[in-house]
């Protein structure tokens, strides 16, 4: 009789703690969801914080052209308006003018720009917005503004 009371209790007492662990792991495991999903969330948005790129490329703004399609409209302008005329020869002129490929009048051949200069400034100004000779417009740069190769034209000459 003894033994049956102890078995009976033995067994209440193991089902309980059964039931208590089941209890707690179910509890633990929706506890733990919750809250690796929102730190997972968290550290995404932290990576992504610090390893997005340093600058973001201007394309410039689309112009909206009756019939033209989207993707030919995109504009690949680039803002010239901020480069002075030195750094539009380095970038754009000095590959001709600098060697003088193509016979291209070099910066301080005084016997090349006489008669070029003759022609005076807006002459010069036109011919290197629309292109002469061997250069072509802009020095090949349409996306310039005639502001910059104005400048550098400018700077050429001094
Ligand atoms: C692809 C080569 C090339 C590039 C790039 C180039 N040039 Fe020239 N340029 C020439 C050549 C060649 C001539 C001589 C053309 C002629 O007289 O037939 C010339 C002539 C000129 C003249 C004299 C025009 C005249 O009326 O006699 C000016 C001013 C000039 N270039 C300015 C520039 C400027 C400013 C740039 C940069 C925005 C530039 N060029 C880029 C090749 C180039």
């Amino acid at each position: 009789m003894e033994d049956r009371q102890f078995t009976t209790m033995f067994m209440a007492v193991l089902v309980g703690l059964v039931g208590f662990t089941i209890a707690i792991l179910v509890i633990a495991n929706l506890l733990y969801k919750g809250d690796a999903m929102e730190s997972d969330m968290r550290v995404q948005k932290a990576v992504s914080e610090r390893v997005k790129p340093v600058g973001e490329v201007y394309i410039g703004s689309v112009p909206a052209k009756a019939g033209v399609p989207a993707a030919t409209a995109v504009s690949t302008q680039v803002a010239t308006a901020d480069l002075s005329g030195e750094q539009v020869y380095q970038q754009v002129c000095a590959s001709c003018h600098a060697a003088g490929v193509l016979n291209a009048p070099k910066p301080g051949d005084a016997a090349a720009w006489a008669p070029r200069l003759a022609k005076g400034n807006d002459a010069l100004y036109a011919n290197a917005i629309n292109g002469i000779g061997a250069m072509p417009a802009k020095g090949g740069r349409a996306d310039m503004s005639d502001d910059a190769i104005k400048a550098a034209v400018d700077y050429l000459l001094k």
